[in-house]
């Protein structure tokens, strides 16, 4: 949460910085601003709201330049969203200003310390507490900027980005990590500093990504020097080429990037399966699990964390695993695993599965797993994150930069990649006949193609959408694979277009639900035609009895379901176990309408950030 960019060169640095903290603020998007050398001073704009409203009030002051500047896009986690709590901070002095991405969680004890030397503080923000330490232990020793952060660092807990700038010494940015992510994009006589590439992706394609406990000090026309925040030991950085490119971080003609990230998941599941599915050879080719197989075929159990939308993929793979490659797996929401006493052992494989590779509470699971000996295994997005560091091996989705908050894309390719995982494995066990194997192989690989057929029922969605945008509450029912569709249907509902939505698994209904159910309420129900089809009809009967409003996702060619529902939409026929890859993705298109129909923002929901690196 929070973006952070900065810039030191030649160029304008305001344009770049306001440009990057647009394409940042996914992370969070309740304040911004910036700070800018101008030659004499360090000038700070900041706001409560957008980066559009900071951009506004840039305008009015006609005389921000420089080309050196740090800015950020905030996610409040210390003070209401205000003004005065927004970034950058400054020091009582005056001299330094920072910017952070992270918690200091010691930051009262800190606080009450300054207090007591005479510090004083504008803001409710441990930023502000850290900006000051740093003050404070620079004038205690007399110690150079670097050397005073590196101290200060080592005298906080919790998690941090930041960059800070100091008016004395206009020639230097000074940035750190430990916990929440930050790269350093290397150009010709400048840098760029962010959260992620995209803000520098068209002037360098040449980045450093800092891991946790290491800093730089990043001086124009000379090499940056890179230090262990711990113990100061110098150390080279690895320069990655980066692949990202620009088109695939622009809406490319959609109106959001949410529309453009479901309409994009035949290509993304393409790029996820591209190189490793081999239907021809009846192969599956993932280095990460070859290189592992022995470990993971004879694991006792699989345990797979993760949080949201990744937890749902998770419980969609537990039916995968268990059904193809026989293996006993739980799936755990990282932040209760990571406060159990989890029963994890060096027989065991955890399988941790994140988007942006950042979550703060799946990277303590797997810290944990670790340190009970597991086999850990990532399934990231973001190439270079923290958890794909984290892990012993992993594969990445591939499905490109996702920057609208609910995810979509991540989720089916998850999905996608867990499957071919699961497949690889009942290989090895030889848990799979030879012809369900491939048969398996096949139909992965005619997935994109069905995708856009679903994709065409986008008006039909939209349609629906209108009749029941203004209801208050939603009921999502599957059963079997279809289950973690429905909690991600609801899931997505909820988080868009803020109407109250549950999903349950179709026969617990008759346990509690049921009794919500009336004129009033819209029940979306995944019936399918496979095994549990005919419990989904009585399911859907019940619901009609007591005047329910049905939206059936439906294999083409129902006639059943399609006789007692209000609406049908159907998907064109796959296994069962590859459903849940085509029937999520009307799902995504009825909340992505009823949230533009009802005037919401879409890509950036209220009290959300894409990427949630604290606790
Ligand atoms: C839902 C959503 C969140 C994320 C969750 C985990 O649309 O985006 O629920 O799925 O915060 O994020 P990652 O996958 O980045 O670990």
């Amino acid at each position: 949460m929070c973006g952070i960019v900065g810039y030191f060169g030649y160029r304008d640095a305001k344009s770049i910085i306001v440009k990057g903290l647009k394409r940042l603020e996914y992370r969070g998007y309740d304040s911004a601003g910036i700070a800018l050398y101008d030659g004499s001073d360090i000038k700070i704009i900041k706001t409560k709201g957008k980066v559009s409203d900071l951009e506004d009030k840039i305008a009015a002051k006609k005389n921000a330049n420089g080309s050196l500047g740090i800015g950020h896009t905030r996610w409040a986690t210390h003070g209401v969203p205000n003004d005065i709590n927004s970034h950058p901070h400054r020091s009582n002095s005056g001299d330094l200003v920072i910017i952070h991405n992270g918690i200091i969680e010691n930051y009262a004890a800190i606080k009450k310390e300054l207090v007591n030397r005479g510090y004083s503080f504008q803001s409710d923000t441990d930023t502000e507490v850290l900006v000051n330490l740093i003050e404070a232990v620079q004038k205690s020793g007399n110690y150079k900027l670097g050397e005073a952060v590196q101290i200060a660092l080592n005298q906080v807990v919790g998690a941090y980005a930041i960059a800070i700038i100091d008016l004395k010494k206009p020639n230097e940015i000074i940035v750190a990590r430990l916990g929440s992510p930050l790269a350093i994009g290397i150009g010709k006589d400048e840098y760029f500093i962010a959260s992620d590439a995209s803000p520098f992706i068209e002037y360098t394609n040449n980045a450093v990504y800092l891991e946790d406990e290491e800093m730089a000090v990043i001086r124009l026309h000379k090499e940056p020097e890179f230090r262990n925040i711990k113990n100061g030991d110098l150390f080279d950085p690895y320069v990655q080429e980066l692949q990202l490119n620009i088109e695939e971080i622009e809406k490319g003609g959609f109106n959001h990037f949410m529309l453009k990230e479901i309409f994009e998941q035949p290509k993304a599941i393409q790029d996820t399966y591209r190189g490793r599915l081999k239907v021809n050879k009846g192969l599956v080719k993932m280095s990460g699990i070859d290189d592992n197989i022995e470990k993971l075929s004879n694991a006792q159990k699989i345990t797979i964390v993760g949080c949201g939308t990744s937890w749902h993929a998770g419980l969609v793979a537990e039916y995968i695993f268990e059904e193809i490659a026989r293996i006993p797996v739980e799936v755990e929401y990282a932040s209760e695993f990571r406060y159990r006493n989890p029963i994890i052992s060096d027989k065991d494989i955890v399988i941790a599965i994140s988007q942006s590779g950042e979550t703060a509470d799946t990277l303590a699971a797997i810290k944990l797993a670790k340190k009970n000996g597991a086999f850990v295994f990532g399934v990231c997005n973001v190439v270079g994150s923290s958890i794909s560091r984290e892990t012993d091996a992993g594969a990445y989705t591939h499905a490109g930069p996702e920057i609208g908050v609910a995810s979509t894309k991540a989720f089916t390719t998850q999905i996608t990649l867990l499957t071919m995982m699961a497949l690889r494995l009942a290989k090895a066990k030889r848990t799979l006949s030879a012809s369900d194997y491939k048969r398996h192989l096949i139909e992965l690989e005619t997935i994109p193609g069905k995708i856009k057929t679903v994709l065409e029922s986008d008006a039909l969605t939209k349609k629906i959408a209108g009749i029941y945008k203004d209801a208050t509450n939603f009921l999502y029912l599957g059963r079997g694979f279809n289950f973690p569709v429905a909690l991600e249907g609801a899931l997505k509902l909820k988080e868009i277009s803020y109407i109250h939505a549950e999903g349950y698994p179709a026969a617990e209904m008759k346990h509690g639900p049921i009794a919500l159910i009336d004129e009033n309420m819209p029940i979306v129900v995944i019936a399918t035609k496979y095994g549990h089809y005919k419990k989904i009809v009585s399911n859907i009967q019940e619901i009609k009895s007591r005047k329910g409003k049905i939206i059936g996702i439906v294999t083409k060619g129902d006639t059943q379901v399609k006789a007692l529902a209000d609406h049908v939409i159907e998907i064109p026929e796959t296994l069962e176990l590859l459903s849940p890859l085509l029937t999520t993705i009307p799902l995504q298109l009825l909340s992505y309408h009823i949230a533009v129909l009802l005037g919401k923002n879409v890509d950036q929901p209220r009290n959300l950030a894409k990427s949630v690196t604290v606790e």
